[in-house]
């Protein structure tokens, strides 16, 4: 079977073209109207941002961060399963940063060491999440409020750790000599919501954060990609609070370096949005690798919690979560992340598919450990190195998994491939060698509760120029809907899949598809249509709606990539001269119905 679902009408919008206008372009009949861009006032005394740059460290904690990316809207009264659409909590992780656009003229590097506390201060603080409290006026205008639940969490953010990891010896830092808590969230990809009425933020790239000059890393380190040298060079300036990103061993023990301080990273972290006194807590039940978002089943009282989450690198898995408790509406909370069965993927040629699990008393996983010689002391060594256990059961390794959606109505997951420039051999579901321009791949369980280990899959959609792609109507892309680099993924209420690409280097500069851009695609019908094109170097990514659907926010992250203080590619969204900015765009109809 083909995952059969009723027909439905056409996308009631016309195809906007492939573009490199600096702008959000949107079909006829549609509004984008910026807001909250990077740097925007939201807490404390509300410090107004500063378009030279010249905001401080501490003005930057109480600003909206840099680099927009997985966002949620809460209802106000979504706590009590409300569904107000004109107040609510919008929040919204900020991946990471462009150095030499969140400085007046760029980061002080001397002999390749950071050398102004208040600079690496200022960048930790433009990492992690926003919570704004936001209101739609009559007109459908919306506004912050000032409000005590707006909240700044960052990278040097105190959380909470929980699940089979808390208290791991691999977790043990000068910080937390118990194991128990760490230090702030970082690179901040896609998102999840829980039932619950919570957020969750995933951990991607944060490797890249942390250096260490030890000639032989520890597993837990090398099988991650850390580095003798890190991304903004945090570690080389004196202090505990950046010292923590050196994990080079200086001594006999924990106490003495920050060798584990990499292993409190790489995990899913829970953030209640309203109790802005609420500690964030990893959950580490849910695995530690590049998480780009999670998303869950249908979810259904008295059944086991099921949620998917991929590790976005080259020939990385894509991951499932069973609850071991299960589900009881009003009652549970985020300790059911805690209990549970962590599985991954293996996609099989002939069509079907395996969930194996990650689990130390599992016969099959204990069997694949001892034929590799590889030995874990406990299950939450095998969470800490989730990739390397991985690797042992046998998963399939696929073209950068990115999000992941869920289909309303029939519990389908799909899930985007971006590309895998590094990909020497085709499979059965990744089947490009090397794969320029990624796909769509999606899977239906076959137990009635989703918590079962076998599932069925198929490829919705290869992404690609005319000539070389697929629609899911077996006919190639056309000029309403070529795109390459599928990134963002989410299914609205009514089952339509939105599709949000990230495309770089010279496929953005110079391909046939234009800036970065939003698509929406039926499943029902295989229809498949561009909504928006972003501005110059931006990616289009992150999106949420209100319940009402007559808003729809979706992010626009690092336009004018590349950039330097002065010689802007973009001037999205303030204008000539003006340093670029990420920022959420709010998008709704003329008419003010329905978006469609
Ligand atoms: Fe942050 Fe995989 O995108
Ligand atoms: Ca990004
Ligand atoms: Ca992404
Ligand atoms: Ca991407």
């Amino acid at each position: 079977k083909d995952f059969p679902l009723k027909r439905r009408n056409r996308l009631p919008f016309s195809a906007v073209p492939v573009t490199r206008h600096d702008g959000i372009s949107v079909p006829p009949g549609y509004t984008a109207t910026t807001f909250i861009p990077w740097g925007t006032p939201i807490s404390g005394r509300y410090p107004a941002y500063l378009e030279d740059a010249s905001n401080s460290a501490e003005d930057q904690a109480h600003q909206t961060g840099m680099h927009h990316d997985g966002m949620h809207f809460f209802p106000i009264n979504a706590k009590y399963g409300g569904h107000q659409s004109d107040h609510g909590l919008l929040v919204v992780n900020h991946e990471y940063i462009d150095a030499p656009l969140l400085h007046p003229n760029g980061p002080t590097v001397v002999d390749g060491k950071r050398t102004v506390v208040d600079e690496v201060r200022k960048e930790i603080n433009a990492h992690g999440v926003s919570v704004v409290e936001i209101r739609r006026g009559v007109r459908g205008d919306w506004s912050v409020l000032p409000s005590a639940r707006n909240r700044r969490i960052t990278g040097a953010t105190p959380m909470r750790i929980e699940g089979p990891a808390k208290g791991h010896a691999l977790l043990r830092t000068r910080y937390s000599p118990s194991g128990t808590s760490t230090r702030g969230t970082l690179n901040n990809c896609a998102n999840g919501f829980t039932p619950w009425g919570t957020y969750l933020t995933c951990e991607e790239n944060w490797a890249g954060y942390f250096a260490s000059q030890d000639s032989e890393l520890p597993r837990e380190l090398s099988r991650y990609g850390v580095r003798d040298t890190s991304r903004y060079a945090w570690e080389t300036i004196a202090g505990d609070e950046f010292q923590r990103f050196d994990a080079t061993r200086r001594g006999t023990d924990t106490q003495s370096d920050y060798r584990n301080e990499p292993n409190t990273f790489g995990w899913i972290v829970e953030i209640d949005p309203f109790d802005p006194d609420a500690m964030p807590v990893k959950r580490t039940a849910l695995g530690r690798f590049a998480h780009e978002g999670l998303v869950f089943a249908p979810v259904k009282p008295g059944r086991p919690l099921v949620c998917y989450s991929g590790d976005d690198s080259q020939n990385e898995y894509i991951y499932k979560y069973v609850s071991r408790d299960r589900y009881r509406p009003l009652r549970s909370d985020g300790r059911l992340l805690d209990a549970g069965t962590l599985y991954v993927a293996r996609f099989n040629a002939d069509g079907s598919g395996d969930w194996l699990a990650l689990d130390i008393d599992d016969p099959a996983f204990q069997q694949a450990c001892a034929a590799a010689g590889v030995s874990f002391a406990d299950q939450g060594e095998v969470l800490i190195n989730t990739r390397l256990a991985a690797d042992i059961a046998g998963a399939t390794r696929m073209d950068r998994p990115e999000w992941g959606a869920v289909h309303p109505d029939n519990g389908d997951v799909y899930f985007t491939l971006t590309n895998n420039s590094a990909r020497s051999e085709a499979d059965a579901a990744n089947p490009r060698a090397p794969n320029p321009y990624g796909h769509i791949i999606r899977w239906s369980e076959e137990s009635r509760d989703y918590a079962g280990t076998r599932f069925r899959w198929n490829i919705y959609l290869m992404a690609g120029p005319q000539g070389d792609s697929r629609t899911p109507k077996g006919r190639t892309l056309d000029d309403s809907n070529i795109l390459a680099s599928p990134d963002g993924l989410w299914f609205d209420d009514e089952g339509r899949l939105w599709i949000q690409t990230d495309m770089s280097g010279s496929q953005l500069k110079s391909g046939p598809f234009g800036n970065n851009q939003m698509l929406v695609s039926d499943p029902r019908t295989g229809e498949t249509k561009r909504f928006l094109v972003g501005p110059l170097g931006a990616e289009v990514t992150g999106i949420t709606a209100t319940p009402d659907f007559r808003t729809l926010f979706v992010n626009i992250q690092h336009p004018g990539e590349g950039s330097t203080p002065g010689n802007y590619s973009s001037s999205w969204p303030d204008g000539p001269g003006l340093r670029p900015r990420s920022a959420t765009v709010i998008i709704s109809r003329k008419d003010g119905k329905r978006l469609m």
